[in-house]
């Protein structure tokens, strides 16, 4: 596990979006894993910038995203589908038929899960998975629990979740309870991991998930255990790491 001090949120989005650019460089058709949030907005803003300058071509990119809400449909401004049109697909060269979400109207979620991770490996695989981390640990919606999940599946979201996400919506009784998310199989699989975390509010979740032992209590934990990850986090987020 590589961890890299970033400055500040605009100095980490800087430092993702060079590894996210560097990989699609190297292979042009790659898969890349995405995730959605505060965190990745950034990085997202910039690799639009390089692609406007001509310096990105995501033409042969294919890229499958962690998670999405249960129960909001892709029209809605809080579906992980709109935000990722929103933030990044409508201003890039990306081709539709390669960009894969979950299905949060599917009638039957688990079938829904079963055809998502049938994607995913139908691809070959991840590339390079991107995800950002909550203030409890979790990455993807796979929150702090008894055992790892495995493949993507329906997941009841915490209050912890529910309460950080509110702010995305008019209040936290509109928060839908319900996600489908990969698991963490499905993230420990992709060939490497990027994460990104950024402000105080992440710096307990930095503590017990790198520098702590590796528990389904706290989700990001595992990734200690991954051969490729890179870590960027800011200041803020390694105030209690003890890094110089
Ligand atoms: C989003 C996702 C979540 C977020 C996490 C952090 O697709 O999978 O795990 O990465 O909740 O969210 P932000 O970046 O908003 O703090």
């Amino acid at each position: 596990m590589k961890i890299i001090q970033a400055k500040d949120y605009n100095d980490l989005s800087r430092k993702a979006a060079n590894i996210i650019s560097a990989q699609v460089i190297l292979k042009p058709d790659c898969v890349l894993g995405l995730a959605t949030g505060s965190s990745p907005e950034g990085t997202y803003k910039q690799l639009i910038e390089w692609y406007k300058k001509g310096d990105i071509d995501f033409s042969e990119v294919k890229t499958v995203n962690l998670d999405e809400y249960r129960g909001l449909p892709k029209s809605d401004p809080q579906s992980y589908d709109y935000f990722m049109h929103s933030h990044f697909f409508d201003h890039v060269n990306i081709k539709p038929e390669n960009i894969n979400l979950p299905d949060g109207m599917a009638a039957d979620p688990d079938a829904e899960c079963a055809r998502y991770d049938g994607v995913v490996r139908s691809l070959g695989g991840v590339d390079l998975q991107l995800l950002g981390c909550g203030r409890n640990g979790h990455i993807g919606f796979n929150e702090p629990a008894d055992c790892f999940a495995k493949g993507t599946h329906c997941v009841n979201l915490t209050e912890s979740t529910i309460e950080a996400n509110k702010r995305f919506f008019a209040s936290a009784d509109d928060v839908p309870r319900q996600a489908l998310s990969m698991g963490i199989q499905t993230i420990m699989l992709a060939r490497r991991i990027l994460i990104i975390i950024s402000g105080e509010d992440k710096a307990e979740a930095v503590k017990n998930g790198f520098f702590g032992p590796i528990t389904p209590q706290v989700p990001a934990s595992i990734l200690q255990l991954h051969p490729d990850v890179v870590v960027i986090a800011d200041e803020a987020a390694l105030s209690l790491c003890g890094l110089r």
